[in-house]
């Protein structure tokens, strides 16, 4: 039985607690993704994001609206209460909340104080998500949202899905950072015909704030999800390309490229598949995972559609068990007696985690001065 030294530990130890961990503080000043276009409706909806409870609706002419989820006067929660003419109507005592947050009636008085309201958080929506903001309202600038242009162009064809994720979201990142992973978790699904994946040479970058990975194997078969959808077959002189990058803690990108190498490569057809997970964090152990996907192939064929997301959401379910399985023993785990070892294929992770953690402690600091 070989096990760690206990140098080996504690430095493992020491390097794990400049990572951001699953317990770290959240990064409040980000853009995060707080629900599908397609999910706002005339009606309230409960949701809790980072650690939060909020209640979301869109207004009668469109607007998206998110409020802290908790009545001024005692606490009964908005999002169990009446929607009437765009205002909440609070379903204990009738206190009433415009779209912005102000109370505007209160029942039992002639007179509304203007002192009484919740906060609301700042919102915008573009393409299929509608992004929050949930710190500093004074520093909520929509420019700062992610560039996602192919989300809204008609030269992509779009899926989109929701995974409850039961894990933090930093081991979603470290994950997508990982492409060594998807020879064995993935094995069945999108790891299948490319033996040797995990051992074909990478690329790193890792810089101010950016982490990318990206990896060519050729020639491979396509993942089975995607040669039928592609019309490449059963090829087996296939190529995968995936680049994978760390954009803010609420967005993960990727890209993948397939193609047939024993076409001429000025005439080659690629197929890209362009990825934005959006995690964000309900709780430290829970994650929504949102999920878009986009393709320059098969435009609005609606049976391709239909395959890709099965195929797709079948690989992204493996990962969401394989970090809700992680979650449950790390969370078991006493703090005392965690270490987990890196090798050099985690290089972009580690630093991607370390990177979350100072914006998390920097941003802590900041709110406790
Ligand atoms: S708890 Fe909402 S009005 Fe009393
Ligand atoms: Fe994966």
């Amino acid at each position: 039985m070989t096990l760690p030294s206990a140098d080996t530990i504690r430095r493992a130890q020491t390097a794990g607690a400049q990572m951001a961990s699953f317990e770290t503080p959240f990064v409040f000043n980000c853009w995060y993704v707080a629900a599908l276009a397609s999910e706002l409706k005339n009606e309230l909806l409960e949701r809790m994001i980072l650690g939060r409870r909020l209640v979301l609706y869109r207004t009668s002419d469109g607007v998206p609206v998110a409020l802290d989820d908790r009545c001024a006067h005692r606490s009964f929660p908005l999002s169990k209460s009446k929607l009437v003419d765009d205002t909440i109507v609070c379903g204990y005592h009738g206190f009433r909340y415009d779209r912005t947050g102000d109370c505007v009636e209160v029942p039992s008085l002639t007179k509304c104080p203007a002192t009484i309201g919740v906060r609301a958080y700042p919102m915008v929506e573009r393409g299929p998500v509608v992004w929050i903001w949930m710190g500093a309202a004074e520093e909520a600038d929509p420019s700062t949202i992610p560039p996602l242009s192919w989300m809204e162009s008609s030269e992509w064809t779009l899926n989109i899905g929701y995974l409850d994720l039961p894990a933090s979201y930093i081991g979603l990142h470290e994950n997508l950072l990982d492409l060594t992973h998807i020879e064995f978790l993935h094995a069945d699904t999108l790891g299948a015909g490319a033996p040797g994946y995990s051992m074909a040479p990478y690329n790193t970058e890792i810089g101010e704030g950016v982490f990318a990975l990206s990896r060519t194997v050729e020639p491979a078969s396509i993942p089975g999800p995607f040669a039928g959808p592609m019309a490449f077959g059963d090829i087996t002189t296939g190529g995968r390309s995936i680049r994978s990058e760390f954009v803010t803690p609420a967005l993960h990108q990727l890209v993948a490229r397939y193609y047939d190498t024993a076409e001429p490569a000025e005439q080659r057809r690629i197929c890209f598949i362009s990825t934005a997970h959006l995690p964000t964090p309900r709780d430290h152990v829970s994650t929504h995972y949102f999920i878009v996907n986009g393709r320059n192939f098969a435009l609005g064929d609606a049976e391709v559609t239909e395959d890709l997301h099965r195929g797709m959401f079948e690989a992204f379910a493996e990962d969401v068990w394989g970090l809700g399985n992680v979650q449950s023993v790390l969370s078991a785990t006493p703090a005392e007696e965690l270490y987990e070892i890196s090798v050099k294929s985690d290089t972009a992770a580690v630093a991607m985690r370390r990177h979350i953690r100072n914006l998390a402690l920097a941003e802590a600091a900041e709110r406790a001065a």
